[in-house]
């Protein structure tokens, strides 16, 4: 990437209420969250590219075959990563995660996002990870990286099956969501699952 540190600094600062960070996550970030990406999976969605950092660590590990649709509503970001990333296999959309649904029709095998959640009303959050959740093809994950842990209950709420991992040695360190949609829904399980609708779990 040909960007400086200066010019990532300036422009994460400079949008601040879209970017909710001063700079890109860090190399081991990007391992942590791109940890469920292999060779299986197809088709997958970026949800925050920013400079495309995490971008460029999927498709590292994504089939030759496979699809990568990164969305961002940064303007600049989409057309610096558009310059700098030269692979068939991505397709930059300047679009809001929420409408992700109108680009792809295909089940996904993967989701990561980095979008500020804290920042983003809760409803449109809520509306993000309920489309995430069915767009999913079962035993794959949507995985997040957040600065708290804060949503994880709300999280837990929709998916079958969380965890998480955090990177300390990130600047502030990041916790990873693993969020799993297992074959058998734990509401087949007999567990109570408040999905659907329920603008309380976020
Ligand atoms: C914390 S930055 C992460 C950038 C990069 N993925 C990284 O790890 O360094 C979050 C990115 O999400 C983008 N973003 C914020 N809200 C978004 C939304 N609703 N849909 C798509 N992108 C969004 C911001 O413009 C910003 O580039």
């Amino acid at each position: 990437m040909k960007n400086n540190f200066f010019k990532t600094f300036l422009n994460f600062t400079k949008n601040l209420k879209t970017t909710g960070a001063v700079y890109k996550t860090n190399k081991k970030v990007e391992q942590e969250v791109c940890s469920k990406i292999d060779k299986t999976s197809k088709i997958v969605i970026e949800f925050g590219t920013g400079y495309g950092n995490i971008t460029q660590e999927i498709l590292k590990r994504m089939p030759e075959d496979g699809k990568l649709y990164t969305f961002e509503v940064n303007e600049e970001f989409c057309t610096t990563v558009e310059k700098n990333i030269k692979d068939p296999r991505l397709f930059v959309i300047n679009d809001s995660a929420e409408n992700f649904g109108k680009h792809v029709k295909e089940p996904v095998d993967c989701f990561i996002s980095t979008i500020p959640f804290t920042l983003i009303p809760k409803e449109v959050c809520l509306d993000i990870v309920n489309k995430s959740y069915e767009a999913l093809k079962p035993e794959r994950y949507f995985c997040k990286a957040l600065y708290s842990k804060f949503h994880f209950k709300k999280f837990s709420n929709i998916f079958d099956d969380c965890s998480t991992a955090t990177v300390l040695d990130n600047l502030p360190p990041v916790h990873i969501y693993y969020c799993k949609k297992t074959a058998i829904p734990n509401k087949m399980k007999g567990k109570k699952k408040k999905r659907f609708g329920l603008a309380k779990a976020f």
